[in-house]
C-alpha cells in the first residue's frame, strides 16, 4: 500500500517516535511505501510530500517535534481544500492517510472520513483533553518540564520569601496544570474548568504567609479564567481553528495577587518550553505503541478510526467520537491537589 502520515497542530514530543513505528512496521513487515506530508493539512492542500522510510526516522526516536513540519492549517478554512486534500491522495495514488494531531487535525480527520478519504487517527497533544483517549503522549514530557521548573523555583521563592505563580499550557483543560501541581508541592492550583475568585487565591497565600516565612506557587493554566467580572483579561488573535493565542494570565495574576497581598510576587510562564525537547520513556513507549496499532489499523481497513489507549490496551475507537467532547480534570485528582493549597 501507500501509506501518507502528517503531524498537525501544535508539536508535541513523540511525534517522531510515532512515524518512526509506522515507517518500521509498515516498511518491514507490510512492504508499504510512505509519504510524509509537510506541515499538517498544508501538506496535502499544496502538494508538498515527500518519500519517507525507515531511514527517514533512524535516531528521531528520542527528538522532540516533528521532522515533518505542522501547522494549524484548516482545509475547511481554504477555499477548496478539502476537494485539494483529495486530489492529491489520487494523484499520488496514495491508499490510505495517518492523521497524527489533536482535536483540531483530528475533527478534520473525521470530516474527511466521513467523505469517504481512507484516514486513520493518532492522538496527540501535550494538553491531554481528548476525551476518546485515556492519556495522549506528549503529557508526561511537559508536565515534567513543569515539575523540573516548579522544584527549582521553590528554593529560590524560599530564599526571597515570595510568590511565584507559574504559568503553564492548557487552554481548555486544567490536566498538565493540576498534575503538576500535585507533583511539584503547588500552593494553589487555577484551572479552566474552575473560574477563580481572586480574593479567595490570595486569602489562601495570606494564611499561608501568617503561619510563618512560606513561600507561595500558584500554578496557573493558561486558559484560567477568574469569576465574571472579578478581573478583565487580555485576549490574543485567533487562529483557523478560531482559537485564541492565551498567555498573560501568569503576569495578570501576579500582579493582581502583589496588589492585594503586598506580597512579592514574580510570574514565569513556561510556554513552549513544555513543548520542546526529548520525550520521557513514558512518551516514548505510548507513541511507539500508537504508530504500530495506527499501521495495523490502516492494513485492516480500519478506516475513520483513531487509536486510543484505554484501560492498558491500545484500541480503535470512531474518529467522530474521539473529537466529540474534550476531556476535562477528573474532580477527584483536582480534589488531590486541593488537600495542599494554603
Ligand atoms: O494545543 C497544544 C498547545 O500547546 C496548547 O496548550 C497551547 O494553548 C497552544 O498549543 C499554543 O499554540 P501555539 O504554539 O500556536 O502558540
Amino acid at each position: 500500500m501507500r501509506v501518507a502520515m502528517l503531524t498537525g497542530g501544535g508539536d508535541c514530543p513523540g511525534l517522531n517516535a510515532v512515524m518512526r513505528a509506522l515507517a518500521r512496521k509498515g516498511e518491514a513487515v507490510y512492504g508499504d511505501e510512505l509519504i510524509g506530508f509537510r506541515d499538517g493539512w498544508r501538506g496535502p492542500i499544496e502538494g508538498n510530500l515527500e518519500t519517507v522510510s525507515i531511514e527517514t526516522f533512524r535516531g528521531t526516536l528520542p527528538r522532540g517535534g516533528t521532522v515533518l513540519g505542522s501547522s494549524r492549517t484548516n482545509p475547511y478554512k481554504v477555499e477548496g481544500g478539502p476537494e485539494k486534500v483529495k486530489a492529491t491522495l489520487a494523484e499520488h495514488g496514495i491508499d490510505a492517510l495517518v492523521a497524527i494531531g489533536g482535536e483540531d487535525t483530528l475533527g478534520v480527520a473525521a470530516r474527511l472520513a466521513a467523505e469517504g478519504v481512507a484516514v486513520v487517527g493518532v492522538p496527540k497533544t501535550i494538553d491531554n483533553d481528548l476525551s476518546a483517549t485515556e492519556l495522549t503522549f506528549g503529557f508526561d514530557t511537559a508536565v515534567q518540564v513543569c515539575v523540573d521548573a516548579i522544584d527549582r523555583l521553590h528554593t529560590t521563592a524560599e530564599s526571597h520569601d515570595r510568590v511565584m505563580v507559574v504559568e503553564v499550557m492548557g487552554r481548555h483543560a486544567g490536566h498538565i496544570a493540576t498534575w503538576a501541581a500535585i507533583a511539584g508541592g503547588a500552593t494553589m492550583l487555577l484551572i479552566p474548568e474552575r473560574p477563580f475568585d481572586i480574593d479567595e487565591v490570595c486569602e489562601v497565600i495570606r494564611r499561608r504567609h501568617d503561619r510563618g516565612r512560606y513561600a507561595s506557587i500558584v500554578v496557573v493554566a493558561e486558559g484560567a479564567t477568574p469569576k465574571e467580572g472579578t478581573m478583565a483579561l487580555v485576549s490574543g488573535e485567533v487562529d483557523a481553528f478560531g482559537h485564541v493565542r492565551l498567555g498573560g494570565i501568569g503576569d495578570q495574576l501576579a500582579k493582581a495577587i502583589e496588589e492585594r497581598t503586598g506580597f512579592e510576587t514574580r510570574a514565569i510562564v513556561l510556554g513552549h518550553v513544555q513543548r520542546g525537547g526529548t520525550p520521557t520513556a513514558f512518551d516514548r513507549v505510548l507513541a511507539t505503541r500508537f504508530g504500530i496499532a495506527a499501521i495495523d489499523a490502516v492494513h485492516d481497513g480500519a478506516f475513520g478510526s483513531m487509536v486510543a489507549l484505554r484501560a492498558g490496551d491500545i484500541v480503535r475507537v470512531p474518529l467522530a467520537e474521539a473529537t466529540d467532547e474534550l476531556k476535562l480534570i477528573d474532580p477527584k485528582v483536582y480534589e488531590v491537589a486541593e488537600a495542599f493549597f494554603g
